[in-house]
């Protein structure tokens, strides 16, 4: 099976049909009878090459998949399963541009983003592909001129600060690109604003002067409430520094709402566009991109595009059995519905990663946190996994305990990078040892035997040694994953990242489901909203005083809890600034 030469995609050759009536996933069922009591020592001592069979490399990143509990026969299975629910197809349906987002009626085209002229994958006309050249042309261009000094400030300071304020995807990729490429910064310091929590932007511009500070607004929408909120507080801080004149000069923003950027007082060369065709956890590589291209350089920017492109290149090309996103989805979905496994921990060993498990989380969760599939019908089964995780080492002191001696088997993906790019090389040492110590324990573990002797040969008597061992001994067999990248550089961070949104969207490919949309967050947005309007101390206010007048009608609208706190927040508010 390779993705490249997949016939158009076929809606209706999914249609209605469940996973689990599928042969495949049958013989899938009967096959994890057989295996699932098989443990990893074995599998080593029984296959002398298992690492050679069960690691490969693409872009920079080596990916060591062996100490999972599958066999070559699992695997096949599971390539089987990935051609029969058509991945190749929907694959090719995305490069292709074909409405695969249907809820929403759009195309998933991110990959054009980072796609090349020489050697394009995309098949898309070239009014979109001349549209991204001129989106990442207006970057370079502005950043450039940022960097450079040529972009001053309203009274002609040159710009020291950016804050970027977004939130979800118009944030958590550009802030974990930024922190990790932090050694190549070169340009303005880059600052993120995203709670809505007065705290994040008071703390944020405290620091800052408002002559030599820049604001990104992020937002596709330009409505999202935490983006808008802080945006205003922002625009108001330099307005009473430097009078409104200064607002086109100290805003920026990137947005597929362009009226709305101009309403707000961004001139209309400061507008940067976000594609339609583009959803907020895959939009880095459009112009919200930017802080990255105003901290690193263009330059470095479009290595990281380039890393991207090649990963997309592998996915599209590389057969089933050497294809790295596709092994990773198919291992997900083997935890996920053999094994029971809820959670997926991602814990990489690189303190310049330590926001890539938070990107993680949006671009797993948000895509495959769904409960029915594209043509609305319900799942049966499990879809998307928790996915969490902190760097390492410092994970290993808070929750690895869990993961060798708790219940639940939570797959884990090791991130390392070989090279070491600072002056500390016996810390890079250690780290790397931290790292491939933890997923050798996990697998191997530590058994009643073997602590026994070790107890007793250190001086513990026989009643205290029987006493230990039940709570020391770690029964092993924990799966994990390990990528290790030829070192943390622009291009092999791109292609970590795709290679991670391709996974999901295989995941998302097999389980039938819209990877694209996002309905299940508009509730809370609706909802808090309405709880706004409520929370008003100011009973003189015009809006406060209409919903005061009809309180009973307020809370006979809320469930008792949600009433009951919004009482207690005005009585303890109210108390709290002295009202009597
Ligand atoms: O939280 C939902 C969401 O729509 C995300 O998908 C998106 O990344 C985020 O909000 C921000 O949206 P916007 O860019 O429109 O402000």
């Amino acid at each position: 099976m390779t993705l490249s030469g997949a016939d158009a995609f076929d809606v209706s050759r999914l249609g209605m049909r469940s996973l689990l009536d599928s042969e495949i996933w049958r013989a899938l069922g009967e096959h994890h009878a057989l295996v699932r009591s098989l443990d990893l020592r074995t599998l080593f001592a029984n296959e002398s090459d298992r690492f050679d069979r069960h690691s490969l490399e693409a872009c920079g990143i080596l990916l060591d998949y062996s100490k999972n509990r599958v066999t070559c026969e699992t695997m096949g299975l599971l390539f089987a399963l990935a051609d029969e629910r058509g991945v190749p197809e929907q694959a090719r349906a995305m490069f292709q541009g074909s409405a695969i987002n249907r809820s929403e009626g759009q195309a998933a085209l991110h990959p054009l983003l980072r796609d090349s002229r020489e050697d394009p994958l995309c098949e898309v006309d070239v009014s979109m592909r001349a549209c991204v050249e001129g989106s990442l042309q207006a970057m370079e261009d502005f950043s450039q001129a940022v960097r450079s000094g040529a972009w001053r400030g309203y009274r002609g300071d040159p710009i020291e600060d950016i804050v970027h304020i977004g939130i979800g995807g118009s944030e958590l990729g550009p802030k974990m690109v930024c922190r990790a490429l932090a050694p190549l910064a070169d340009g303005p310091r880059v600052h993120f604003v995203s709670n809505i929590d007065g705290w994040a932007l008071l703390s944020t511009l405290g620091h800052l002067s408002p002559a030599r500070t820049v604001f990104v607004v992020a937002s596709k929408t330009f409505t999202t409430q935490e983006t808008m909120v802080n945006a205003h507080s922002a625009r108001r801080w330099i307005e009473d520094s430097l009078g409104s004149e200064a607002v086109a000069r100290h805003f920026v923003a990137i947005t597929g709402a362009r009226r709305k950027a101009l309403e707000f007082g961004v001139d209309p060369q400061g507008i940067f566009d976000i594609p339609e065709w583009v959803g907020g956890r895959f939009s880095l590589w459009s112009s919200v991109g930017l802080p990255v291209a105003l901290a690193v350089g263009m330059p470095v920017f479009r290595k990281l595009l380039a890393g991207a492109h090649a990963m997309d290149r592998h996915f599209l090309s590389a057969p089933g059995d050497r294809n790295m996103p596709i092994i990773l989805a198919l291992i997900g979905i083997w935890y996920i519905h053999f094994f029971g496994s809820q959670t997926h921990a991602v814990v990489a060993y690189d303190e310049r990663l330590d926001r890539f498990a938070a990107h993680l989380q949006q671009l797993d969760m948000e895509s495959n946190g769904k409960r029915v599939r594209q043509d609305g019908t319900r799942v049966e089964h499990p879809t998307g996994p928790i996915v969490w995780g902190e760097p390492g080492t410092g994970g290993q002191h808070a929750f690895f305990q869990l993961l060798h001696q708790g219940t639940p088997l939570v797959p884990v993906d090791f991130i390392v990078a070989a090279a070491c790019d600072h002056s500390l090389f016996e810390h890079h040492r250690l780290l790397i040892a931290n790292c491939l110590a933890q997923s050798q324990a996990l697998m191997t573990g530590r058994c009643e035997k073997e602590l026994r002797a070790d107890l007793l040969s250190s001086g513990a008597d026989l009643d205290r040694t029987e006493a230990l061992v039940p709570h020391r001994v770690t029964e092993g067999n924990r799966p994990s994953n390990t990528l290790m990248l030829e070192r943390l550089d622009p291009f092999t961070l791109g292609a970590l990242i795709a290679l991670y949104e391709h996974k999901v969207f295989v995941q998302g490919a097999i389980w039938g489901v819209n990877s694209f949309d996002q309905w299940g967050v508009e509730l809370g947005k609706k909802v808090a909203g309405s709880v706004a309007n409520e929370l008003h101390l100011d009973v003189s206010s015009e809006k406060a005083k209409a919903i005061f007048q009809d309180r009973d009608r307020a809370d006979a609208d809320r469930d008792a809890s949600t009433a009951g706190l919004i009482r207690a927040w005005k009585e303890r508010a109210g108390r709290a600034r002295g009202d009597p």
